[in-house]
């Protein structure tokens, strides 16, 4: 939620600020500003709108400052006007300060500050920390941040610049991210490694408690006693292209075709032998005949991935699992404890929600595994064992490629978990399909995608949908409406197939389009009876089904879309990409802004 940026060196700071927060733009967009030291005065500028809107405002204006924060907002306190956008100054206009996270005792800390005759002039949480490093400024700024943030309840990471010390920038973490970027004479920092890379790949993450002073040749991290400490700077390996869009419209269609080569690198090393190589695990796999639960914990499409987990991981390892929105989990009381593996599914590494999960476990004494994106984020850093899922930066606030990479993270987990308990012809015979997979995502993309254009165009056209299958089907129907609901506004809801005539089926009307998973050959003939009572009661019906039971749904349904053949338990990492496609063009058909949704943002660092 929101993003910030920081510069301090011998460019101009403005372009510099802006470019970063066009990569941060997928954390929020409602709003975004700048706030750059010209000379010794401190130039705002700031705007309700997306980046383009401040962009196109700004398009006169020559700053010269070397220094300099930006933000773009995901509102949470106060509705997104220009008074609420990032950053906020102090009364006399000397300090600006851009926050992500939530500061939870700011009515009260805002009643004592006006009482002592602050003055305010936003709705914002943020604008109280502003004001309290104005009140305890006495000539040092990271003194005053510091004691500023002992006030301060919730998660924050915020960074601050000032008139008076106009070669310094003060920045603080505590349970949001912050990263520096360590360049060559010049310093950066980010909420997110995109924003850094096209400088450096030096980069440094901090620690909850940690603060940084930047200046212009230098750069210092204290701990959360305020001792200065020596920290190690990372090298990142993505590589700036990553984060671009390469030739593409948009973001979330690159990141759909970059899916055969993503899976490719997360198979790469666990597959290179005859066998299965997880050495992530190998903690697990020691304690394995001691855990006796599985719990699975995650947020939006990381959520769905966990359902296809349940259903691999009982199959092959025989424990019961449980699937939690991470949300939920910690107020249901869940029976949680030693000999429990809980598994926190995540993108960003970042999810509030998530987070507090896996610490929620890690107090139970639970083992805690990572199926993570994002290296270096706090999740990673929390949980006892991760497996990477390598995707690269994920920029599309809708996720594709993340997504097809936690459930063949998943895939990985279980058939190493299992591996006992399968049968070994069938788990080598398991892994050669695996194997191949990314060679058919390739097909599937190659082939062009006429008949999920041609579904597209009939979908785009309703406001109403309905996603049906079985099994594994019904987990990637749940993923494949979620798609659809969040990038094109048509209103979508995913059944179990079965389910769908206790109930459902009396909002079946002549013409509604019903998108009907059928890759799982065992269930086909129960899907085509479901099928049938749709289309009989006048639903029509886009199925997506293997190429070699294309056949046997002839005159079965009333449109087709075919992936490449293979064993019933991968056809999850196939099927997910004409849905995919559905979602995205028919978003591009309603002329919706797909990589950036009304409302949403894709790291989600709020409760
Ligand atoms: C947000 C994003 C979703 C994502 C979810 C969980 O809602 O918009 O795309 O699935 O957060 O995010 P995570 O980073 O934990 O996977």
């Amino acid at each position: 939620m929101c993003g910030i940026v920081g510069y301090i060196g011998s460019r101009g700071a403005f372009p510099i600020l802006f470019d970063g927060l066009k990569k941060l733009e997928y954390r929020g967009y409602d709003s975004a500003g700048v706030a750059i030291i010209e000379g010794n005065e401190m130039q705002l500028r700031k705007s309700q709108g997306n980046l383009e809107v401040l962009g196109e405002k700004l398009k006169n204006e020559n700053f010269q400052g070397r220094i300099g924060l930006g933000h773009t907002r995901w509102a949470t306190h106060g509705k997104p006007s220009d008074a609420n956008a990032h950053p906020h100054l102090d009364c006399r206009g000397r300090l600006a300060l851009v926050h992500n996270g939530i500061i939870e005792n700011f009515q009260e800390i805002k009643r004592k500050l006006e009482e002592e005759g602050h003055f305010f002039s936003s709705e914002t949480d943020t604008e109280v920390v502003v004001h309290l490093v104005e009140k305890f400024f006495q000539g040092d700024l990271v003194k005053a941040v510091r004691r500023a943030t002992k006030e301060l309840e919730g998660s924050y990471a915020i960074a601050v610049i000032n008139c008076e010390s106009p070669e310094q920038i003060v920045a603080y973490r505590h349970d949001s991210p912050l990263i520096l970027g360590i360049g060559d004479g010049e310093f950066f920092l980010a909420s997110d490694i995109p924003a850094l890379l096209p400088y450096t790949r030096r980069v440094l993450i901090l620690e909850d408690g940690e603060m940084a002073e930047l200046n212009r040749t230098n750069f210092r991290v204290f701990d959360s006693h305020g001792v200065q400490i020596q920290k190690e700077i990372e090298e990142i390996d993505w590589d700036p292209e990553m984060a671009e869009k390469k030739g593409f419209s948009h973001y979330m269609l690159k990141e759909i075709h970059e899916q055969p080569d993503v899976l490719r690198r997360l198979l790469s090393d666990p597959l290179q032998g005859s066998g299965l190589e997880l050495p992530q695990i190998a903690s697990i796999l020691e304690r394995l005949e001691k855990i006796n639960r599985i719990f699975v914990v995650a947020c939006g499409t990381a959520y769905h991935s966990g359902l296809i987990g349940k259903a691999l991981l009982e199959r092959t390892t025989g424990i019961p699992v449980e699937v939690d929105m991470a949300s939920e989990f910690r107020y249901r009381s869940p029976l949680v404890g030693e000999e429990s593996l809980v598994i926190v599914v995540t993108q960003s590494g970042e999810t509030a929600d998530t987070l507090a999960a896996l610490r929620y476990a890690r107090e139970k004494n639970a083992q805690t595994l990572g199926i993570i994106n994002v290296k270096g984020s706090t999740i990673s850093r929390e949980a006892d064992d991760v497996i990477y899922i390598k995707a690269g930066p994920e920029i599309a606030v809708a996720s594709t490629k993340a997504y097809l990479n936690m459930v063949a993270a998943f895939y990985l987990l279980a058939l190493k978990m299992g591996q006992g308990n399968v049968d070994q012809e069938n788990l080598k015979e398991l892994l050669r399909l695996l194997r191949g997979i990314p060679a058919q995502l390739e097909k599937v993309l190659q082939k062009g995608d006429k008949a999920v254009r041609e579904a597209s165009e009939y979908l785009s056209r309703w406001e109403n949908a309905f996603f049906v299958g079985r099994g594994l089907d019904f987990s990637l129907a749940l993923e494949g409406a979620l798609k659809l609901k969040e990038i094109s506004y048509i209103h979508a809801e995913a059944y179990a197939a079965g389910e769908l005539k206790h109930g459902t089926l009396a909002l079946i009307e002549e013409g509604i389009p019903v998108v009907a998973l059928l890759t799982q050959e065992k269930l086909l003939e129960k899907m085509i009876s479901n099928v049938q009572e749709i289309r009989a009661r006048g639903g029509y019906v886009l199925g997506i089904t293997q190429e070699k039971l294309a056949q046997r749904l002839e005159g079965e349904v009333d449109f087709i879309m075919t992936v490449p053949s293979t064993e019933d338990m991968l056809t999850p990492l196939l099927a997910t990409v004409p849905l995919q496609l559905l979602s995205f063009y028919t978003a591009e058909l309603r002329g919706c802004p797909i990589d950036q949704p009304r409302n949403l943002a894709k790291s989600v660092t709020v409760e």
